[in-house]
């Protein structure tokens, strides 16, 4: 089981040194053998984190990359970059980018070319709007979201999938669990049909995960993982969910 803990745009030095300190104290060694942590702060923090998580089994991702390989782009971090201060990992197509910086398709094609050529994994996240949901649209949606994956440069990537309602990010909603593995088993179907994957490809839930819903969302068999956000800035709440 994957826990990925996405902190948005949150925390200071201090936060973060607290924060991996209990996480390494406290969570990793009572960690199920055949899980893993994923922490993705702010990029401005990869390196320390990388440091004080040197030597232990927590992964380190970024929450986003830039879309262009180096150059006059003033405030954009590259792939290679993150790749650099040690992020093994790349968070892509976050609703928040996707709502906020008009992220499509094509941006996140060159992203995720560069995330891979950089070596880094991608946890690729999709999701429906509330209207898209309650007009039976998800599968389609997702589809289109999806259809990056099938692009053959991007062959040998090594991704996850995050699928992250958008309704669901924050507002302490979440769909019904027999829905969660609906569209959890189409998403593996789909891309184990379009692609050449071996495997099925693993696949998060993302979307007011916290240590009340984290059991039932966690026993659901076609879920291999939860990306968190609020929930993770609290190492106990954190703690709760993993455990
Ligand atoms: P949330 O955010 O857990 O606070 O709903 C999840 C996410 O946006 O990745």
């Amino acid at each position: 089981m994957i826990f990925a803990a996405n902190w948005k745009m949150n925390g200071n030095i201090k936060f973060l040194n607290s924060i991996l300190a209990q996480i390494k104290q406290d969570i990793i060694p009572y960690l199920a053998d055949n899980s893993k942590i994923i922490v993705c702060p702010p990029s401005v923090y990869l390196s320390q984190a990388k440091l004080i998580c040197h030597n232990t089994s927590i992964e380190i991702g970024a929450q986003d990359c830039s879309s262009q390989e180096n150059g006059a782009f003033t405030g954009e971090v590259s792939a290679n970059m993150l790749s650099d201060v040690g992020s093994e990992w790349v968070i892509l197509g976050h609703s928040e980018r996707r709502q906020y910086h008009s992220e499509n398709n094509d941006l996140l094609h060159k992203k995720m070319l560069l995330a891979k050529l950089a070596g880094l994994k991608v946890i690729l996240c999709i999701g429906e709007t509330h209207d898209q949901h309650a007009n039976n649209k998800t599968k389609d949606i997702l589809a289109e979201q999806l259809s990056i994956i099938c692009e053959s440069d991007l062959n040998n990537l090594e991704y996850i999938i995050a699928y992250e309602p958008i309704w669901a990010i924050g507002t302490g909603l979440t769909p019904k669990l027999e829905e969660i593995d609906e569209i959890h088993q189409f998403i593996k179907s789909f891309l184990f049909e379009k692609t050449r994957l071996k495997s099925k490809v693993q696949v998060l839930y993302g979307g007011s995960v916290n240590p009340e819903n984290a059991n039932q969302i966690k026993s659901l068999i076609t879920v291999d993982g939860v990306l968190v956000g609020g929930a993770s800035l609290s190492a106990e709440k954190f703690k709760q969910i993993c455990m």
